[in-house]
């Protein structure tokens, strides 16, 4: 079998299978097996596969077709052009958070100071606040999560991104966790930014979401509460100690969600500077200060 047949056999099968963008994902799978980026597969459609290459291509496009995630089968993908390591244990980053980070930087390279400070409030395999540490020189980055393997992918991360040695990571139940670090370590902390994607899907709705997600994305990761909304709550009424004077939160947030999140936050006392959309035009990211 060529690369071109080995292509179109797995994109008719999978695209029986109900799986989006079929042909893409058996390129992006091919590739993968040929350690090739995927134009490459263009210059070499009539190269005849081996038979490993062939066995191994078969059992990757049978796990697509069974809904695994595409970046768990590779074992990565790509963040505001990093390459970042995902498993089950951490939330697959999403192109949608990658302007959450860019708004995040944007910001901490404004700031007047020799050293920005924020605060990564969940931060799963790490994206955000390696991305911050990546696009901002002068940044240290604080990066909290209540899944240990979670943060032990993030260090990871982190580590093959060469911002480790910027990036604080504490393990725990959010601000709590700040809360006894910062008694252990007898310092005050506070951040110039604290930036979150948190689990917002409301529960009833998990059950609803595609497989991909629904059963290969942790659960911790997903689980906003009977409304989803539980984050938001917990973080427009305990973040405050945490953020300097002059300093920003920027969240995440879910399709719909807008409005309820905004009143939290005003309600609360905070000024909410915008609700910024996403590349469909959907209200996605909340940007509010003292
Ligand atoms: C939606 S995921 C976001 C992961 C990553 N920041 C991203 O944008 O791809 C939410 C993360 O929050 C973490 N989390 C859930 N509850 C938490 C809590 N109480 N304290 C700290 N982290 C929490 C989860 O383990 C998960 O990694």
């Amino acid at each position: 079998m060529t690369v071109l047949e080995g292509i179109q056999k797995s994109a008719e099968f999978l695209a029986k299978k109900d799986i989006d963008s079929p042909r893409l994902q058996a390129e992006l799978l091919l590739a993968h097996v040929l350690k090739l980026p995927r134009m490459k597969l263009y210059l070499n459609f009539e190269r005849a596969l081996t038979e490993t290459e062939t066995d191994m291509f078969r059992e990757l496009v049978k796990r697509r077709s069974q809904r695994e995630p595409l970046q768990h089968i590779t074992g990565s993908t790509s963040f505001c052009g990093l390459e970042i390591a995902v498993n089950r244990h951490v939330l697959v980053p999403r192109p949608e958070t990658e302007l959450l980070a860019e708004a995040g930087w944007s910001f901490l390279s404004t700031i007047n100071s020799e050293l920005s400070t924020a605060l990564d409030f969940g931060t799963g395999s790490g994206c955000i606040a390696i991305a911050l540490a990546a696009k901002t020189a002068a940044a240290k980055i604080t990066a909290v999560d209540i899944s240990p393997e979670a943060l032990g992918i993030a260090k990871q991360n982190a580590s093959k991104n060469n911002v480790i040695e910027r990036i604080e990571f504490i393990q725990g139940d959010g601000f709590k966790a700040l809360d006894s670090h910062r008694r252990d370590a007898r310092a005050t902390i506070s951040f110039d930014l604290i930036i979150s994607n948190p689990p917002y899907i409301p529960t009833a709705e998990i059950a609803t979401l595609d497989a991909e997600v629904r059963d290969y994305d942790p659960r911790g990761a997903l689980d906003g509460g009977a409304d989803g909304l539980d984050f938001y709550r917990r973080l427009a009424s305990e973040a405050r100690p945490f953020l300097k004077p002059s300093g920003k939160i920027m969240l995440e947030f879910g399709d719909g969600q807008g409005d309820a999140i905004r009143e939290i936050f005003t309600s609360q006392n905070w000024i909410v500077e915008a609700i910024r959309n996403d590349y469909t035009q959907r209200q996605r990211i909340l940007i509010a200060r003292l």
